[in-house]
């Protein structure tokens, strides 16, 4: 037998396993800016290389918009066959209607129970004992970036801490920059308002009111500052006026503003632009106030298909979304941490290094998407759009939002 005649069946022999057991998978995700573009092209391209494709479902918009036009395909029937949503409790209402694909065997299988750190993140994806996502990377919110060239222009050094860069804010307005760069969307001033809570009421007062959901506290002298301390920040960022996070990054990358207050999703928009951390840019976890992160982030739920071939390519494809080398490379281009502490982070930049620090001495918390039901986190997000776009003082907006931790569920 001639070897082009041999080639030519082993190739078609390929091309029949192949097509096979090729088989398109349509996701759905929220990853629509430059760097997270980027990032979920690694997940598309491993999973294509694979042999099975990738149909990519970007919904522009951020979670806000994506989440309900997720949900409602589901509950409607017309199921994406894998989707992004946040770690939490997002999915509950479709675990409940018994909407999503079991994952157990597949977590069983690879031993997530043991690799998954910190363990929470898979608690997040159980449900009476099942498993119903792969949690994909850790992203925590409480973090400032700042624009090196911002703080040149204005002649100062770049602040190690929020209380430094509030006081830097009157040079920066003189030199003609906007101290704050903020996107006019509720999540993003809500998680402004985390951060800033957090580093100024503390840890203590933060858990009691997010975790135990203590109206109290929320009433409390620590809230009281923190409100006032986020009333400040809202005059450093009244002149903000863009709607995407993505934009007010840009603006810290261009130094049309000093800083933003972001979570590390931020950082694949600086890798995009080819801005060097420590160079063009700095980050401070915690607001370099208090060395906190929570445990925040995404994990891909596969929504039931009756289809054989769909739901074990549903499960082929779950476990590479955590497997290492996927981890590696989709993480470092995200900014985000991988949630198996098994994998050489060592390419991984300054900021990052601050935060798998962080993680190794414990300083995570969870994030409050796993203790506030999605009702209560949206109605926390308009009352803090309305209090960042408005005159309402910090006294008025402390009152609303200790009778929505009261009435949280
Ligand atoms: C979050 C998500 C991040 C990030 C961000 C901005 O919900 O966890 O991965 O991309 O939205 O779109």
């Amino acid at each position: 037998m001639s070897n082009i005649l041999k080639s030519l069946l082993v190739g078609t022999a390929l091309t029949a396993v192949t097509a096979a057991h090729a088989t398109e998978l349509e996701v759905t995700h929220w990853w629509t800016s430059g760097g997270e573009a980027v990032a979920v092209t690694k997940f598309a391209e491993a999973w294509n290389a694979t042999g099975n494709t990738w149909v990519d479902g970007a919904i522009a918009g951020s979670g806000g918009t994506a989440r309900p036009i997720i949900i409602s395909r589901i509950l409607g029937g017309d199921p994406m066959a894998a989707t992004q949503l946040n770690h939490g409790r997002q999915a509950e209402e479709l675990i409940e209607a018994g909407l999503l694909l079991d994952l157990t065997d597949v977590a069983e299988a690879g031993g997530w129970a043991d690799l998954v750190n910190p363990s929470a993140l898979l608690d997040a994806c159980t449900l009476d004992g099942k498993i119903y996502c792969v949690p994909v990377n850790i992203h925590s919110a409480q973090w400032i970036w700042l624009s090196h060239d911002a703080y040149e222009k204005a002649g100062l050094e770049v602040p190690a801490n929020w209380n430094e860069f509030v006081d830097s804010a009157p040079a920066l307005q003189d030199a003609g920059t906007l101290p704050l760069a903020m996107g006019q969307q509720g999540w993003q001033q809500n998680i402004a308002f985390g951060a800033i809570t957090l580093a100024v009421a503390g840890l203590d007062a933060w858990k009691e009111v997010n975790i135990n959901k203590n109206a109290d506290v929320a009433r409390g002298a620590e809230y009281t500052a923190a409100f006032e301390a986020v009333a400040a920040a809202r005059s450093l960022a009244s002149e903000s006026n863009v709607q995407d996070w993505n934009q007010a990054t840009n603006m810290v990358i261009t130094g049309a503003a000093g800083g933003q207050i972001m979570g590390d999703w931020a950082q694949g928009e600086f890798a995009v632009a080819g801005a060097v951390e420590g160079e063009d840019y700095s980050c401070l976890p915690g607001l370099g106030l208090n060395p906190i992160l929570d445990t925040g982030g995404d994990a891909f739920y596969f929504p039931l298909i009756d289809d054989a071939d769909i739901t074990a390519a549903q499960k082929e494809l779950a476990a590479l979304l955590i497997s290492p080398q996927v981890q590696v490379d989709f993480n470092l281009a995200k900014g985000s941490l991988p949630v198996r502490g098994d994998v050489d982070l060592s390419a991984a930049n300054g900021c990052m290094q601050k935060g798998l620090q962080i993680l190794a001495d414990g300083g995570v918390l969870p994030s409050s998407d796993l203790s506030f039901s999605q009702d209560t986190t949206l109605q926390i997000e308009d009352l803090m759009a309305q209090f960042w776009s408005g005159d309402m003082s910090a006294a008025d907006a402390q009152e609303s939002y200790a009778q929505l931790i009261e009435d949280a569920d």
